[in-house]
């Protein structure tokens, strides 16, 4: 091994740190200054040989290679304003300037998916909205269970993407610690005030204990399992875009541009896009448990084992953030096939519930009434009929309670419109919802 240096050194991918680890150094000399360990004459001096730096940067500029992205940028402030930069790294530790940085990224970052995700479901609000009379099948265990309405099947990722923003937001509580001042491990002898660094870094808080505050990863791992969760929630509605882009479906089509064609089928369209977005979660998960890999075991406090948090961290993040970009315009493009939707009702003897309910609204107790209806679709079967082609004769054979007003109960929309409960796919009660959660999007 030549480049023993880049093997311990993080450069290659703690750069995207630049801009943040001069923001940081900033806030820290401009307390060296308030706390007079530093003169103010010298700290001006640091101050904007940082913002020289971080000028240049923002062109464009590239920081020539060091160990990793701190050390680049001390030794470039030497080189731009002499020694007197290296009063920078007085009573702090790269230890606690790393978790500074990452946790500043980590709460800009979960900020950014808040966003995308807010965006999201206001696109799936306003699809429910758009196709508030579409109906179609709802399932369990894949197989046709009752008709339910498409907007309550698509606000159902409202609420998941809805908690999900939760948990982010409770999670950005815990990264809105700052470590600095930890310096090390042990804290540092200069009477330094982190309080003033808190506040200027926009901290809301300061780590209690310097041996947690450089040591402490639980904030990265709990911003990657957020985003292991959305990338979860994708994967489900991924798979039933799929499966209802299938021409045995038919019930969606999503605009061309997000498929693909087949270099052998010519007739193919291939939800590329979705099968994407569903594979990501394999890296996603996997950032997580190389963070839980990385963490378990380690002694207090600060293990060069920790500098590999990094790449997970911003590689579920970006992967996220590219999957939910696309998703947004996927799913702006998605159109429901009605006809095939209200068709795909007719199988799968859907009205079945709904006889049994009847039976039980005619004090039949519902395991017998269960019990009658199952009889009635073993009869249908055998014969090759759905529920609507029997006759009222045939409905009586099975029980005498079977009025011809039964007919009524197997029509789909009369189904839907008849479920009123709290939370149910009623239109009445799917506007109900559609109104809760615009209050709570606003
Ligand atoms: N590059 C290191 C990291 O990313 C910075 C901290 C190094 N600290 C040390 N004592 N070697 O974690």
């Amino acid at each position: 091994m030549k480049n023993f240096e880049q093997f311990i050194g993080s450069f290659s991918f703690d750069g995207r740190l630049a801009e943040i680890d001069i923001i940081v150094s900033i806030a820290h000399v401009k307390m060296l200054v308030k706390t007079r360990i530093i003169n103010s004459y010298e700290g001006k001096k640091i101050v904007a040989g940082l913002a020289s730096i971080l000028k240049d940067l923002k062109k464009g500029w590239k920081i020539p290679k060091e160990e990793d992205i701190h050390f680049a940028v001390e030794k470039e402030l030497i080189r731009r304003i002499g020694a007197v930069g290296g009063k920078m790294h007085t009573a702090r530790s790269r230890n606690d300037q790393v978790a500074t940085d990452l946790r500043l990224y980590i709460k800009d970052a979960a900020k950014t998916i808040e966003n995308l995700l807010k965006d999201f479901q206001k696109i799936l609000v306003k699809k429910a909205n758009d196709n508030i009379d579409v109906i179609m099948p709802g399932f369990t265990h894949l197989q046709p269970a009752q008709p339910i309405l498409a907007a309550h099947y698509l606000l159902a990722y409202v609420h998941m993407f809805q908690r999900d923003k939760e948990r982010l937001e409770d999670c950005y509580k815990r990264v809105d610690f700052l470590p600095l001042g930890s310096a090390a491990l042990a804290g540092t002898s200069f009477k330094i005030d982190r309080l003033y660094t808190a506040k200027f870094l926009g901290f809301k808080n300061i780590s209690e204990n310097s041996l947690d505050g450089v040591s402490d990863r639980d904030f990265a791992i709990e911003f990657v399992f957020c985003m292991s969760v959305i990338s979860l929630h994708l994967t489900r509605f991924c798979e039933e875009i799929i499966l209802w882009m299938n021409p045995e479906f038919g019930y969606i089509s999503i605009n061309d541009k997000f498929t693909s064609g087949s270099s052998i089928m010519p007739q193919k369209r291939n939800p590329d896009c979705a099968e994407v977005i569903r594979g990501k979660s394999g890296r996603i998960f996997g950032d997580l448990t190389a963070l839980f890999t990385i963490v378990k075991s380690l002694p207090l406090a600060y293990n060069r084992d920790l500098q590999e948090d990094k790449p997970p961290v911003f590689d579920a993040f970006d992967n996220i953030k590219m999957c939910l970009e696309v998703m947004n315009d996927m799913i702006a493009s998605l159109k429901f096939v009605k006809e095939n939707t209200l068709k795909g009702t007719e199988k799968g003897f859907i009205a079945a519930t709904e006889i049994a309910d009847y039976l039980a609204r005619n004090n039949v107790p519902f395991r017998t009434a269960h019990s009658i209806v199952r009889d009635i679709v073993l009869y249908c079967k055998r014969h090759s009929k759905n529920l609507s082609g029997l006759s009222i004769c045939e409905f009586k054979k099975f029980s005498p309670i079977f009025k011809k007003d039964i007919f009524k109960y197997l029509n789909a929309k009369h189904i839907v419109d008849m479920k009123i409960s709290y939370g149910s796919t009623s239109k009445k009660s799917i506007v109900k919802q559609i109104e809760n959660i615009k209050r709570k999007l606003k």
